[in-house]
């Protein structure tokens, strides 16, 4: 066997996933997304995720593998996110690769949901484009949903947390955010761009948190802080300046990830920055990080398409060949359960 193809799953929050890569290389990648199911609740509903993720599953699966025109005979691995997620999203997955797994005699490749993010700067098309290359230390920085985290790459696989969100994550806060400016809106980070594109982002200063030696990131005092600026205007004065509350609050969310981001930078070095997890789509936090990082003279890389930005499972499938590469195979996966709150920091080969 080469390179395998491997048919991935990743059903840790409100996309249902499947995906057939090889190496790094996209063949497929399906989806089927819960947006309008949540929305109205502002959030992801967990027992409505459930369901939506054991109706949907199976003809995801399908779709993945006719996409990638390969049959189960030519699947090699089955590659499935364990964690971090929520639990009964978590579980769907992790029984259907079980499942899978079983019917068709294949191995099972358990992913970190993280480290799917942090690949997902390396996906390749089916061609085998963009071929950037994995020069290390990688310096990453992952901004997601349930996830702020800075990690340090010195080797393949082998991931240095060197610092993470000690409440809020990052994109939870733009979430909030949106919620307190709109009353709705979900995901929020997207209606907080859209807002900002044309606000002034020194309307209003927020204290920007956590401006410690540490690498670590605080994002529930800045979400108390808009809560309390909110409560101190009239509507009226609220409707007038919800551009630049929004532009204000981004502003500050963005300039403490990147202070941090330049400094480690400064300190470790590395050979390739990236950038990745839902809110790296966020073209202002593009363009700030570049514009920032660019007298260091390194390469900043964001997920390489559109379809890997937010959840997807090529990236766990692109994560799985790596992992594969390093022998975290399970041959007997019987006692493979979901781990909500799994760690990088655990990840063990
Ligand atoms: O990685 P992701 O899709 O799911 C998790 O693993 O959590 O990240 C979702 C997060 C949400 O908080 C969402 O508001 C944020 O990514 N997000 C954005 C943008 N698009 C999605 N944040 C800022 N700007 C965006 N354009
Ligand atoms: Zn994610």
């Amino acid at each position: 066997m080469n390179i395998p193809n491997i048919l991935a799953i990743d059903t840790s929050a409100d996309d249902t996933c499947v995906a057939v890569t090889q190496g790094r290389r996209i063949l497929s990648n399906a989806r089927f997304s819960q947006i309008s199911l949540h929305a109205e609740f502002g959030g992801i509903y967990p027992t409505i995720a459930k369901r939506a993720h054991q109706e949907h599953i199976d003809a995801v699966v399908k779709r993945a593998l006719r996409l990638s025109r390969k049959n189960w005979k030519e699947i090699d691995y089955i590659a499935v996110t364990y964690g971090p997620g929520l639990a009964p999203a978590l579980d769907v997955g992790v029984k259907k690769a079980k499942e899978l797994a079983e019917s068709y005699g294949k191995q099972i490749i358990p992913v970190n949901h993280m480290e799917g993010h942090f690949y997902s700067c390396f996906a390749q098309n089916s061609q085998g484009n963009p071929d950037r290359p994995m020069q290390f230390p990688i310096l990453s920085l992952l901004v997601s949903g349930g996830h702020t985290e800075l990690i340090l790459m010195k080797e393949q696989g082998n991931y240095q947390i060197l610092g993470e969100t000690q409440d809020d994550a990052a994109g939870e806060a733009l979430d909030k955010a949106a919620r307190l400016l709109t009353g709705g809106g979900y995901p929020g980070g997207p209606v907080i761009e859209k807002l900002a594109r044309t606000g002034d982002p020194k309307f209003h200063h927020f204290t920007r948190p956590m401006m410690d030696d540490s690498y670590n990131y605080s994002y529930s005092g800045i979400k108390t802080a808009l809560l309390y600026l909110l409560e101190s205007y009239s509507q009226q004065e609220k409707l007038e300046h919800l551009n630049d509350i929004a532009a204000s609050f981004q502003e500050a969310v963005f300039d403490s990830l990147l202070k941090k981001l330049d400094r480690a930078v400064a300190e470790y070095k590395p050979a390739i920055i990236t950038i990745a997890g839902g809110v790296s789509a966020n073209t202002y936090l593009r363009k700030k990080s570049r514009a920032l990082l660019k007298k260091h003279g390194v390469a900043v890389y964001f997920p390489s398409f559109k379809t890997v930005e937010g959840d997807n499972a090529a990236m766990i499938g692109i994560a799985g060949y790596f992992a594969y590469e390093k022998g975290r195979i399970l041959k007997d996966f019987s006692a493979l359960d979901r781990i909500p709150r799994s760690s990088l920091a655990s990840l063990k080969y």
